[in-house]
């Protein structure tokens, strides 16, 4: 594939690019260009900082924007209302005003929190993504979905508000721990299995090279994930329908994520376990048979995702959990569940024996 892309996701008055390439955060007009005032704060966290935050300082510099910058503490159990007032009070202390702009510098986490504090401050100020890990640069960084953790639900204080631009540079994935590697890849894997049979096919050929890191098979599955992420949320912006076939495996996840605490199972290594079980879930509804559930297990342990829940998780603590899920409507739990490879579906019209022999069986 070609270096370097450009995505639009178009969504009226509130579109904006997605650049994909490597040694992109060096280019410092990509970043400036999307600055409207003279002020700026950088959000990273004390893990990335040290990596990535100088590239950042000196296209500000070079652009004369006056900037700030808070380094979080690490961590998704960090994801808290507390960080969003870490970051507010630093506005407020360093007098930035309403034409001030976000950068987030990092993973998921940092993007949601980010992405949320322009939301709310000041009633809301332009912010930036700049994702640097697999994970949020194949998805978080795009849609517009920002928020924070409560300890009984995950992501339950939020908004939509979409960023003024992404952008994904490559060549911070080096740095990348290979266990958030692989939790990314499971986002990726996500879009084959609700929206592209063909590109799923292509993972699991090229799936030894993606562990790899190598740097054009990670460009493309970017690429091609930020296209259908686009496409969904173009249709969808906030969730009434489609796009939450993007939840696939997230119901089941974000029970495994709440229910073991904030951090201790990684967002895609919940992910990928449920997906696998939707799987099961959709084979006992008779909608899939084996061979996607085996072709998905097989592709999750090759990138050494977990594919079985946490033994010590009982059917009353996923029920719990489960129920305030946000697609649960009246105390019916919604589904996001396969029809075939490829093609998803989002229902309330599965058997809860069905729902009760996946969760103790699986
Ligand atoms: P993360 O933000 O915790 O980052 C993972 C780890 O990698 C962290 O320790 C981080 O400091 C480190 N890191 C980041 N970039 C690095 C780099 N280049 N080199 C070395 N280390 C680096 O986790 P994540 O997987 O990026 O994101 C998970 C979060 O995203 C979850 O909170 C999840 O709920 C959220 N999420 C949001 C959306 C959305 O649409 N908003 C979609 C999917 C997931
Ligand atoms: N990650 C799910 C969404 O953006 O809708």
């Amino acid at each position: 594939m070609a270096s370097n892309h450009t995505l639009s996701v178009d969504l009226g008055d509130r579109s904006y690019p997605i650049y994909i390439g490597s040694g992109l955060i060096h280019q410092p007009e990509l970043l400036t260009s999307h600055i409207r005032g003279h002020s700026a704060l950088i959000v990273t966290n004390t893990t990335v900082a040290p990596l990535y935050l100088n590239a950042i300082e000196n296209s500000l510099n070079s652009a004369g924007i006056r900037y700030n910058s808070i380094k979080l503490d690490d961590g998704e159990q960090y994801k808290t209302i507390e960080s969003v007032m870490a970051i507010i009070e630093i506005l407020l202390t360093e007098r930035h005003d309403r034409q001030t702009t976000l950068i987030a510098l990092g993973g998921g986490v940092v993007g949601d929190i980010a992405g949320f504090t322009a939301s709310i401050y000041q009633r809301g100020v332009h912010f930036i993504q700049v994702p640097t890990t697999l994970l949020s640069q194949v998805d978080s960084s795009v849609g517009g979905k920002t928020g924070v953790n409560h300890p009984l639900g995950k992501n339950m204080i939020g908004a939509f508000y979409q960023p003024q631009c992404v952008i994904a540079d490559t060549s911070t994935l080096s740095t990348l721990p290979d266990r958030e590697l692989s939790a990314g890849l499971a986002e990726v894997i996500k879009y084959g299995l609700i929206y592209d049979a063909s590109f799923f096919s292509w993972l699991e050929q090229n799936i030894s090279g993606l562990m790899q890191k190598d740097n054009s098979l990670l460009a493309e599955a970017i690429l091609v994930s930020c296209q259908t992420k686009a496409e969904i949320v173009q249709q969808d912006e906030r969730e009434s329908g489609i796009r939450a076939i993007l939840n696939l495996g997230h119901t089941f996840g974000h029970a495994i994520e709440t229910t073991m605490g904030y951090g201790n199972w990684l967002h895609g290594e919940a992910v990928a376990t449920g997906m696998v079980m939707a799987c099961d879930l959709s084979l006992r509804q008779g909608w899939i048979d084996d061979s996607v559930r085996q072709r998905c297990i097989s592709l999750l342990k090759k990138c050494s995702l977990p594919v079985s829940p946490p033994p010590d998780m009982g059917i009353d603590q996923y029920m719990d959990a489960m129920a305030i899920d946000k697609k649960t409507v009246n105390g019916t739990i919604k589904f996001i569940l396969l029809e075939a490879l490829g093609k998803a579906i989002v229902t309330s019209d599965y058997d809860p024996e069905l729902l009760v022999q996946t969760l103790s069986e699986c």
